[in-house]
């Protein structure tokens, strides 16, 4: 049994039918009844329903399962105390193979959820667990195409002008599902993920352009106007102090330093070229077509 945490979300969800495809028993962790269904449609045998932060729903996540694909929740404030936890939890329960999602280069301790992962990777490391590290770069997100296809703007809310490597999702889990299958020949290793390419926001604009066959306005939006969108009207209503850390930390250093990486370490892996920008995006494109009509 695999235990895979933060299943219904951008990597989960992708992750879940190829380990079941594999043959492999899946336990999902989720938080919504909702979710859970979901996770249930896409071929987990087991559901823990239930925050995951509190002891009682990780001692029951992590009991008797053989391996643990671990994936922090998006800027969750106790995304340390749960990373440090759950690797406590696998240790104390012996647990074979602990795989962990964490980020490229997140020594980058400016960026608040990187310090975090560095914390939980030394914390792994310390464990004693057989364990394999991957370190995604920023991940090409279908939910920043939409407002693109739909209203014809691409924004970003960093300086435009710096540049970042992405990664694909379907490639990080194509090689999540890979380690997990074949354990032993991936313990100790940390594997930084990482397509082809650093771009601007004008050179993404530019790519996306050339799919659509038409062009599209580039913007910089301020970090607060892109978490109210993100986070909705209770963002005025307190209690994402964390959060709110978090992204205004992403616009600074983004605005201040380039974010790149290599892809050697990912098309080794894969065994072939990674996904690049141009493939996710005429990917997306092609999804929305088909499911609205529009072009
Ligand atoms: N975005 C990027 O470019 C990027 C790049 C590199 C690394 N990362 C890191 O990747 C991680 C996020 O990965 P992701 O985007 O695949 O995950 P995600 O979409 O944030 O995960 C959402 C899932 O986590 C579940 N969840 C949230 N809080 C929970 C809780 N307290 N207890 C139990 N389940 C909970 C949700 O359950 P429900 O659906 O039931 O609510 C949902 O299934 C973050 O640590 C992020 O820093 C992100």
């Amino acid at each position: 049994m695999i235990l895979v945490t933060s299943a219904y979300g951008n990597q989960g969800h992708l992750l879940l039918p190829k380990l079941v495809a594999a043959g492999l028993h899946v336990r999902a962790s989720v938080q919504s009844e909702e979710s859970a269904e979901r996770v249930r449609a896409l071929g987990a045998s087991e559901v823990i329903l239930g925050n995951i932060a509190d002891p009682e729903v990780l001692t029951r996540a992590v009991d008797g399962v053989g391996a643990i694909y671990h994936v922090g929740p998006t800027a969750h404030p106790l995304e340390r105390e749960i990373g440090f936890a759950i690797v406590d939890e696998a240790r104390k329960q012996g647990v074979q193979h602990f795989v962990f999602s964490s980020v490229l280069h997140a020594i980058t301790t400016d960026l608040v959820q990187h310090e975090i992962k560095r914390d939980v990777e030394e914390h792994l490391l310390s464990s004693g667990l057989e364990f394999t590290i991957l370190q995604p770069s920023n991940y090409m997100l279908p939910l920043k195409l939409r407002p693109v296809f739909e209203e014809g703007v691409f924004q970003l809310s960093w300086a435009l002008g710096r540049r970042q490597s992405l990664v694909d999702l379907g490639d990080v889990t194509d090689v999540a599902a890979k380690v997990l299958i074949e354990g032993e020949r991936h313990y100790a290793a940390t594997y930084e993920l990482v397509s082809e390419g650093r771009y601007t926001a004008y050179d993404l604009g530019r790519i996306i352009s050339g799919v659509l066959g038409h062009d599209i306005a580039v913007e910089e939006i301020d970090g607060d106007t892109y978490l109210r969108a993100f986070f909705g009207p209770e963002l005025d209503d307190g209690g994402f102090s964390h959060q709110i850390k978090v992204f205004r930390a992403i616009t600074a250093r983004y605005s201040s330093h380039d974010f790149i990486g290599n892809p050697n370490v990912l098309r080794w892996l894969l065994g072939l070229e990674p996904t690049t920008f141009e493939q996710f995006v005429r990917d997306q494109y092609r999804q929305f077509v088909q499911a609205t009509g529009r072009t």
